[in-house]
């Protein structure tokens, strides 16, 4: 049974304090980054930064920025007290936890904006998305100062998005990714599964299954890309989910891919009913 209590900090001052005693005791620190209403894939990182680093912290941030306009972050899931017995069970160190205008003063002028990883895919669909993930995380990373941070393949965009980031700005954090974490059906896991109706939760398997056949398409090697990504759509189209984009891509900057590349990854976002639901698969040709 262990006994370390999760503190939550709601302000950058007595974060800085609480940190700089760790980092001045050579203790090192993980940071895993999250918008809250934690499921098993989140905690996925929490316990790879907890194998990783002496002291875990986590944010969680529902960032007002990287929504548009009629996204959804006001019907955003907020858990907060449901969350914290999670990160106490896993004996997390901080969960930071700041109001809009500790992270967004009104003075801000500044904003982070990694282009051409952010321009395509969710970037398209979603303008200014990435400059906000971007300027939070950025921000998170200069307020907490960590020497490593986590995050999820599931958001494989992001991630590329973040590695940009921090290999152009010279920040000083290792970037370490997780494995998506599934539901036993396949599901990737996702704050916004909740937002499905029963029916369409039991529909939303299929994004998985057609990113697993797409893949088999790919190592036998007998229909051309384009070819399987439109029947892919097709397919998706005839089980109800509307594609904004089915995409076999190279892992290394996302263009889209051609024979002679050899690690791929193939990116779904697709909408079912009212919700957005987001996937992708990697694959090696040797
Ligand atoms: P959020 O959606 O809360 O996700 C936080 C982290 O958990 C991200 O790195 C995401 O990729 C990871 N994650 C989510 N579902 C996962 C799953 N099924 N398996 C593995 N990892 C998973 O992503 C964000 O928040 C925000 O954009 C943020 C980075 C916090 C910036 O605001």
């Amino acid at each position: 049974m262990t006994h370390i209590k999760t503190s939550r900090i709601k302000k950058i001052t007595p974060l800085r304090l609480q940190l700089n005693q760790w980092r001045l005791a050579g203790e090192s620190i993980a940071f895993v980054p999250t918008m809250g209403n934690l499921h098993a894939g989140h905690l996925q990182l929490v316990s790879a930064a907890k194998a990783h680093a002496d002291r875990v912290v986590i944010s969680i941030f529902v960032n007002p920025t990287q929504f548009g306009e009629n996204e959804d972050f006001a019907s955003y899931p907020r858990t907060l007290d449901a969350d914290i017995e999670k990160l106490q069970a896993l004996a997390v160190d901080i969960v930071f936890i700041p109001s809009a205008e500790e992270i967004y003063p009104s003075s801000a002028i500044t904003e982070v904006r990694v282009s051409e990883v952010s321009d395509n895919y969710c970037g398209a669909a979603r303008p200014g998305h990435f400059n906000g993930v971007a300027t939070v995380v950025c921000k998170l990373f200069n307020i907490v100062q960590p020497d490593s941070a986590f995050f999820g393949e599931k958001d494989f965009q992001q991630l590329t998005v973040i590695r940009a980031m921090v290999a152009d700005l010279n920040s000083p954090v290792e970037i370490l990714s997780v494995p998506t974490f599934r539901e036993p059906d396949g599901l990737a896991m996702s704050s916004r599964n909740g937002f499905l109706t029963t029916q369409e939760r039991n529909q939303a398997a299929q994004l998985y299954q057609s990113l697993l056949k797409a893949k088999q398409a790919i190592l036998n090697k007998q229909l051309t890309y384009s070819a399987i990504e439109n029947e892919a759509i097709q397919e998706l189209k005839k089980q109800g989910f509307e594609t904004d984009y089915f995409s076999i891509s190279r892992r290394c900057d996302l263009h889209a891919a051609t024979i002679e590349d050899t690690q791929l990854i193939i990116l779904l976002a697709t909408r079912l009913g009212k919700t957005r639901l987001i996937d992708n698969i990697q694959l090696d040709i040797l």
